[in-house]
């Protein structure tokens, strides 16, 4: 499972990428707001600025939601750097531009994915990934693990090749149970990432083990 780090912070995706585990990044315009990432060409910026610290993918989502503006972002968004993917929504404008893109050989990440007929037609259209929220599901009593089942079991049964990129993971335990359900990425926050580093029973063993050396080296 590839892991993507979901954040437009500079700091964490760094420290993700020291991890030397990281395949990719994902962004979305709330995200970019959080960072205080405002305006046009500061935008465009930061983007380049994530590209250059990763060696994956970089998702940047368009901000238009008809047809023409998303292909005039889109175009835009590709033409940065090559490791951009062009995330559009999951609306009938955002799949005729996910077609748009695909059959120009653009990379494509379908966001806002809640049903398993939406995931049919972003791979359908060509998508190269497409992004169910599990997190969001979750916080209104709906298994999203569930959803991330069904879409893997319609990829296989027709051998689509969209990627199945789990998206608003939260914790450990939501990266833990994509790996089990066999979804192609993750991407969440670097504390679920982190988290995956942490046992007491390492601590604890660790700390016998300096112990026992110290010990046998004095
Ligand atoms: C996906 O690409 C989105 O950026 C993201 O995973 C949403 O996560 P959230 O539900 O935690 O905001």
């Amino acid at each position: 499972m590839k892991f993507f780090i979901d954040t437009a912070n500079l700091k964490d995706i760094a420290e993700a990428q020291a991890l030397g585990i990281l395949d990719g990044v994902t962004t979305n315009p709330s995200l970019m707001a959080k960072e205080g990432i405002t305006g046009k060409n500061n935008i465009l910026k930061h983007y380049v600025d994530i590209c250059n610290l990763v060696d994956g993918d970089v998702s940047a989502e368009v901000n238009a939601l008809d047809l023409e503006g998303m292909i005039k972002e889109g175009e835009e968004l590709a033409d940065l750097h090559e490791q951009i993917v062009v995330k559009l929504p999951m609306t009938k404008e955002g799949i005729k531009a996910c077609k748009y893109f695909s059959d120009r050989g653009i990379k494509t990440n379908v966001t806002l994915i809640f049903s398993p007929g939406q995931a049919l037609l972003a791979a359908k259209a060509g998508a190269t990934y497409c992004s169910p929220f599990l997190g969001r599901l979750d916080d209104v009593s709906t298994d999203g693990l569930n959803l991330i089942d069904e879409i893997r079991q319609i990829y296989d049964n027709y051998g689509f090749e969209t990627q199945i990129l789990a998206a608003s993971v939260r914790h450990t335990m939501h990266v833990v149970n994509c790996a089990k359900i066999g979804a192609d990425v993750m991407t969440g926050p670097l504390s679920s990432i982190t988290g995956l580093l942490k046992h007491p029973l390492t601590d604890i063993g660790i700390a016998q083990f300096v112990a026992d050396f110290e010990k046998g080296n004095k």
